[in-house]
């Protein structure tokens, strides 16, 4: 299981100081993609008007854009409500970008109920993302979103 705990406070060290979004999602991604086991790609989304942009990611190449409401990300982030799903091929319209990928979490980053990016991660494991995953993932998103200027 992963220590959400120690790993946010790593992350909250290592974003402190800077502010620019891709410098810290970047950052961002390379800590968890090494620190959370079983994953084979953490990556940032940017909204770009009725599009999703790929941003800083780890893993194999993905999907450059995605339109918003299609696939999983593009659903987390025209609800921006976090999304778990446990096995991606029986999720409607889901994209495979690596086909490794077996379960997906997407959670999307907002302020005053503005999306500001997506952060999405996959793991090659069905059900990999169990709820103190989220609950973690949620107080990373907190402190990327506190240490991050995301309005570019
Ligand atoms: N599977 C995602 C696309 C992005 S990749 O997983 C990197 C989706 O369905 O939105």
């Amino acid at each position: 299981m992963t220590n959400y705990r120690t790993l946010n406070q790593q992350l909250n060290a290592l974003l402190t100081g800077e502010r620019d979004r891709i410098t810290n999602c970047a950052q961002t991604c390379a800590l968890l993609y090494h620190e959370i086991t079983e994953v084979n790609w953490v990556g940032f989304y940017f909204p770009q008007g009725d599009e999703l942009l790929l941003g800083p990611f780890q893993g194999k190449v993905a999907c450059t854009r995605i339109a918003m409401g299609k696939g999983v990300c593009g659903t987390a982030a025209m609800t921006q409500k976090n999304l778990v799903v446990n096995d991606v091929r029986q999720f409607n319209g889901h994209i495979a970008c690596d086909k490794a990928s077996a379960s997906e979490i997407v959670l999307p980053l907002m302020k005053n109920k503005k999306l500001l990016a997506v952060l999405d991660i996959d793991s090659p494991k069905k059900q990999r993302f169990a709820n103190d995953d989220l609950l973690g993932l949620s107080t990373i998103v907190d402190t990327i979103i506190s240490c991050t200027d995301f309005n570019q």
